[in-house]
């Protein structure tokens, strides 16, 4: 870096699962870095120490991170954050996401979503910090229409949740924001499956519940923490029948981050650029439970059982714009994406309750 002062980026959510695995290369790459998150979704340390994952993530560092427990909604005490700090950059993690819940819960899912990221853009806006990047997902892209999926796939199109709308109403407002005000930088990554765990397995996905994505349950099951895994549907048109994604380890995701902060940071986006992040390549369920299987040694039982309503047979991005725009492009393999998963599992069986 070549001011002598490092820019200082906000993560909000920072303590969850891909926020806490994107310091690690923030400051490995100089960049200060600042925490904010509510910790609905994080586990909570003793009383009085930080959330676990930061406390990982110090160890991991080795340096001390800045961390605030505040609500995005609290806009008096975000406010007072970008007071006391002199913040460069956001990324903006901060949001529920459990597609189910978001059927059942919506206002609170556009209440967290929307009006949290509403109350951070005024707050941005009067602190004159014009540079972001934010979370969306592939979910804005709804049942793809070709393969693969590139930018210009149309978004917003018969999506079927609280979730998936929230990501495309928040996108519309960035592009809405950019277009009333052209000192505004924002890069939009649209994550696909972001799957894995940090290579020392100290830290990791750690769900509460019953684990909403296929990764995460097929550790537990291998683990022994579950019995059996439900792969819905074997009768798609792919490979051998099952549904088809684009995973993605979540340390290549981290550095998409760092590269999307130092594209932003030569303040020449000007607007808002929406940005796959994926590997290209698709997976089958079977794939992974195989080469999960592999890896840990581990029989992983499962049942097929019918399709379920909403999944798609097959998705997986062009990754090409991130490679030009951004000079990013993920390194690791399914073999490794399983690998850090297993190594994270097997030392922590019940998750970040037992890392304390
Ligand atoms: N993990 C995925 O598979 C995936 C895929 C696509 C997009 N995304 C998006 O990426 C972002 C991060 O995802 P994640 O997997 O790390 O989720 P996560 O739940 O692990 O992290 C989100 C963090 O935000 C915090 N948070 C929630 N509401 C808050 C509020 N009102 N104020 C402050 N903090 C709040 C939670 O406590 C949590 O620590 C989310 O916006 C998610 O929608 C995730």
């Amino acid at each position: 870096m070549n001011s002598s002062k490092s820019p200082c980026v906000l993560l909000t959510g920072g303590a969850g699962y891909v926020g806490s695995h994107t310091i690690i290369p923030l400051i490995e790459s100089g960049y200060e870095v600042v925490v904010l998150d509510n910790l609905s979704n994080a586990c909570k340390g003793d009383e009085g120490q930080k959330p676990v994952p930061i406390t990982k993530v110090e160890e991991i560092v080795g340096k001390q991170v800045t961390f605030y427990n505040v609500d995005l909604l609290d806009y008096n005490s975000v406010a007072q954050i970008f007071d006391k700090h002199d913040i460069s950059c956001v990324i903006h993690f901060a949001g529920l996401k459990a597609v189910g819940e978001s059927c059942v819960i919506p206002l609170t899912y556009y209440r967290v979503n929307v009006s949290g990221s509403i109350n951070l853009f005024e707050i941005m806006k009067a602190h004159n910090v014009k540079k972001l990047v934010f979370s969306s997902s592939s979910t804005v892209y709804g049942e793809p229409k070709f393969l693969p999926i590139t930018e210009s796939h149309s978004v917003g199109q018969n999506l079927l949740n609280g979730y998936a709308k929230s990501k495309y109403y928040i996108e519309g407002i960035l592009q809405d924001l950019c277009n009333s005000d052209k000192e505004w930088n924002v890069i939009i990554l649209r994550y696909f499956n972001p799957v894995g765990a940090h290579p020392s397995g100290q830290l990791g996905e750690d769900p509460t519940g019953i684990p909403n994505n296929l990764m995460p349950f097929v550790a537990q099951v291998a683990v022994g923490n579950r019995p059996c895994l439900k792969v819905f549907g074997n009768d798609y048109d792919t490979i051998d029948g099952t549904g088809v994604r684009d995973y993605l380890h979540i340390m290549d995701l981290a550095d998409g981050h760092v590269s999307a902060v130092k594209k932003i940071e030569t303040n020449s986006v000007n607007g808002a650029v929406a940005i796959n992040l994926g590997t290209g390549n698709g997976f089958s369920v079977l794939q992974v439970i195989e080469t999960f299987s592999q890896v840990s040694g581990r029989k992983i039982p499962y049942e097929i059982v019918g399709r379920r309503q909403g999944d798609c047979a097959s998705s997986y991005c062009d990754a090409s714009l991130a490679k030009s725009f951004l000079g990013w492009e993920a390194k690791k393999t399914l073999k490794e994406m399983c690998e850090d998963t297993w190594k994270w599992q097997s030392m922590y069986p019940k998750g970040f309750s037992t890392a304390k």
